[in-house]
């Protein structure tokens, strides 16, 4: 097994389960030292257990990406386990589904508190970390395709998404100075628990009469013929927090099985 990311620190959010769990794994697997996160501590531990069962390094942490004291914590947990931050992969998110007229203000702020603003806040506290350290660093976001198109019913969900994209461009003209890569991810239609929140509020809105329907239905056009599974987004994870990547930055990959082609 190839180990390019021997000794790296790299934080992962939202690491108790579905992507940031697998790319997490994939990371430890590779050499990293993995700072687990996300705002179910014991999920995160429960991980960082796995890991460490299998011979890798990491540690699990309680942390809302949402909260800066929380963010700065997870942070200093990361350069007191492992000397220094060298990647993080800001991952962490939640999901709604809602017809757009029926979207709240409080649904409007609760889901961008999480995917914009949590963004955000961890990218601006990793950043002034490695520019405090010197050499540079990863950041990599979890985006998605519907930050590259806007979809109903999950208006807020894309506006969140989008400014993921917004965020990881401006944050890449501002750090390339500092030799900071700032890249994203825009998973497709992954088989995660998450889509069973998307897809309970299909029925729950009237939108589906059957659990499963909205997953299918955006599954069916994919080209390679089928929806992801979390273990697609692993190489690609790989690849953004490795040297192999130094020359890129400001890019939001899509990863979706062909779904959005841009
Ligand atoms: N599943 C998909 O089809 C899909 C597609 C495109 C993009 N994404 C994005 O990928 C990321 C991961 O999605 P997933 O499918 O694995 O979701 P998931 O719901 O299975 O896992 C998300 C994890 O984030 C954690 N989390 C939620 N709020 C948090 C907070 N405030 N602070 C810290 N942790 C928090 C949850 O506890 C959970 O462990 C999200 O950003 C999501 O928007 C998912």
């Amino acid at each position: 097994m190839s180990r390019d990311l021997e000794g790296r620190s790299i934080i992962v959010t939202g690491a108790g389960r579905g992507i940031g769990e697998t790319m997490a794994r994939g990371l430890a697997a590779q050499g990293g030292a993995l700072v687990i996160a996300d705002i179910n501590g014991e999920a995160a531990e429960a991980v960082a257990s796995g890991i460490r069962d299998s011979g890798g390094k990491a540690v699990g942490v309680s942390a809302d990406v949402s909260d800066r004291e929380s963010v700065k914590g997870m942070i200093a947990k990361a350069v007191e386990a492992n000397g220094r931050l060298d990647v993080i992969f800001n991952n962490a998110g939640i999901a709604q589904t809602k017809p757009f007229l029926s979207i709240s203000d409080e649904d409007w702020r609760r889901v961008m508190d999480v995917n914009g603003l949590g963004v955000l806040i961890c990218m601006q506290e990793a950043i002034r970390q490695m520019i405090a350290q010197g050499r540079g660093g990863k950041i990599i976001n979890t985006a998605s395709i519907a930050g590259k198109q806007g979809y109903e019913p999950l208006a807020h969900y894309s506006a969140s998404k989008f400014a993921v994209v917004a965020l990881t461009q401006a944050a890449a003209r501002a750090f390339g100075k500092d030799q900071i890569n700032v890249n994203a991810i825009c998973p497709g239609v992954v088989a995660t628990d998450m889509w069973k929140v998307i897809d309970k509020g299909f029925v729950d809105e009237g939108l589906t009469q059957r659990d499963n329907q909205a997953f299918e239905t955006f599954s069916a056009d994919i080209l390679l013929g089928r929806p992801s599974k979390s273990d697609d987004l692993v190489g690609v994870a790989c690849f953004l927090a490795s040297s192999a990547s130094d020359y890129m930055t400001g890019q939001s990959l899509v990863v979706d099985g062909g779904m959005v082609l841009i």
